[in-house]
């Protein structure tokens, strides 16, 4: 049977992080749907068409392991503002949306434009502070050499680009709940993640 989890919000604001604990915890699937615009992003950094990328991705491409630097954070969120581009990547995620036995996607338009009849739809949040105080230890850690200030104003220009975008704008679901995480820690809000996902499956 299909049950969905859409979980959208700004970006480094804990979706991830939320959705693997989900995904775990009930036995879902789970699909960052970031990652599909961040390898198109940089095999347009490579040069490529980013529509011709986007049409020819493949799994190992998701598998990079510069995924996540301030270049092409910046260039999957470019890619991201072409309808072409998401047209390519939705029909895949729609599948995996509705596969049987569960699923858990995140992103910026999945409770909005990628599955609207998910089952729970939750819209993280967190302070700019806070994200950008997690995203640079995360890149740090990884051993990335960016400062807070450049990863703050990365947050900033991919939120503001993602939120005015004409296709599929960042923006909360009208019946998505919203959870700030600023204040609480990873287990805290997996834990009222977890209670809002059990609440819905009645
Ligand atoms: O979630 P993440 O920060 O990895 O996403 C990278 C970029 O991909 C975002 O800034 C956004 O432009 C784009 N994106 C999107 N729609 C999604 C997921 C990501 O437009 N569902």
């Amino acid at each position: 049977m299909a049950f969905t989890i859409a979980i959208d919000g700004p970006a480094a604001a804990g979706k991830g992080t939320i959705g693997r604990a989900l995904a775990a915890h009930f036995g879902f699937a789970h699909l960052d749907t970031g990652l599909l615009y961040r390898a198109t992003g940089r095999r347009m950094l490579g040069g490529l068409d980013p529509i011709e990328a986007a049409h020819s991705l493949r799994p190992e491409d998701l598998e990079a392991d510069d995924l996540r630097t301030p270049d092409v954070s910046q260039a999957a969120s470019r890619v991201a503002a072409i309808p072409e581009v998401r047209q390519a990547l939705l029909d895949f995620q729609r599948a995996f949306a509705r596969r049987a036995g569960g699923a858990v996607l995140d992103g910026r338009d999945i409770g909005t434009v990628i599955c609207p009849e998910a089952e729970v739809k939750l819209f993280v949040t967190a302070s700019d502070a806070e994200r950008a105080r997690r995203r640079h230890i995360e890149l740090t850690g990884k051993g990335h050499e960016v400062t807070l200030d450049e990863v703050a104003q990365d947050l900033r220009d991919r939120d503001a680009r993602d939120s005015a975008r004409a296709t599929a704008p960042l923006k909360p679901a009208e019946d998505a709940v919203q959870l700030d995480t600023s204040s609480m820690t990873i287990e805290e809000a997996t834990e009222r993640a977890i209670a809002i996902v059990t609440a819905a499956q009645g």
